[in-house]
């Protein structure tokens, strides 16, 4: 029997309680990105985005402030550059520090907090996942200048499409998640494995999934809501 679970219930249940899809629109970042009309189903409200500057702490709301401060005080510190992101289908500008990775982009710039969680920071984990161009990349390990014209899709990005519905929903129904840490990146392998495979079975998600560590030792779990939600995706429940 197919279990109706809601999203914001996904997201409790999952441990996503921090992954609830952002609307850019409703962050309160306009000043730094071009802020999309369409917003995704549910909200998170962000004041305001502060700037704090990396190499002596000093913090601002004000763009042109903080860039007037590195000059001033810091001549040989790297400016904000101007990057162009297309993330979860909306383009987005947004001033990212020239070393910052596509993690903390998507997470102090875009306001992503619930996708691409930093648990190694430097590709051992697979919890920083995101889909660049339809592919698995760790987003801890690749510069966000990098990504310029790339598509990235996220956890929140896959959630909030009505086709990936019953994935959302396996994932509630099979206790998927636990503390839900290493979900984020569990979860956008699991729309990758299904876009590829259609019907996969479960060595391949075994394999796909082969870099996805988790604490909690969730394994099996992944297997058999992804299969589940394959099933319904291809309309053969
Ligand atoms: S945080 Fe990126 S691979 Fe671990
Ligand atoms: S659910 Fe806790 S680390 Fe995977």
């Amino acid at each position: 029997m197919t279990q109706s679970v809601s999203r914001r219930d996904f997201l409790k249940v999952g441990g996503f309680a921090g992954v609830a899809a952002a609307s850019v629109a409703g962050l309160g970042i306009g000043s730094i990105i071009g802020a999309p009309e369409t917003a995704y189903a549910e909200t998170v409200t962000v004041t305001d985005f502060v700037y704090t500057c990396p190499v002596c702490g000093k913090s601002t709301t004000d763009y042109d402030a903080l860039v007037k401060h590195f000059k001033e005080s810091h001549p040989k510190a790297a400016v904000p550059a101007l990057a162009t992101l297309v993330v979860n289908g909306n383009e987005l500008k947004v001033q990212v520090e020239p070393h910052w990775t596509l993690r903390e982009t998507l997470q102090r710039a875009v306001g992503l907090t619930g996708c691409a969680k930093e648990m190694c920071d430097r590709g051992g984990c697979g919890s920083c996942t995101v889909l660049v161009d339809g592919v698995p990349a760790l987003s801890c390990t690749m510069l966000a200048v990098e990504c310029q014209g790339k598509q990235i899709e996220t956890s929140e990005g896959i959630a909030a499409d009505e086709t990936y519905r019953p994935l959302v929903e396996a994932y509630a129904k099979h206790d998927a998640a636990q503390c839900g840490y290493c979900t984020p990146g569990q979860f956008t392998v699991a729309k990758y494995i299904i876009a590829k495979y259609g019907e996969p079975t479960p060595e391949q998600i075994r394999v796909e999934l082969a870099g996805n560590i988790c604490r909690c030792g969730t394994y099996s779990r992944h297997v058999t809501a992804i299969q589940e939600a394959a099933e319904a995706i291809k309309g053969g429940r």
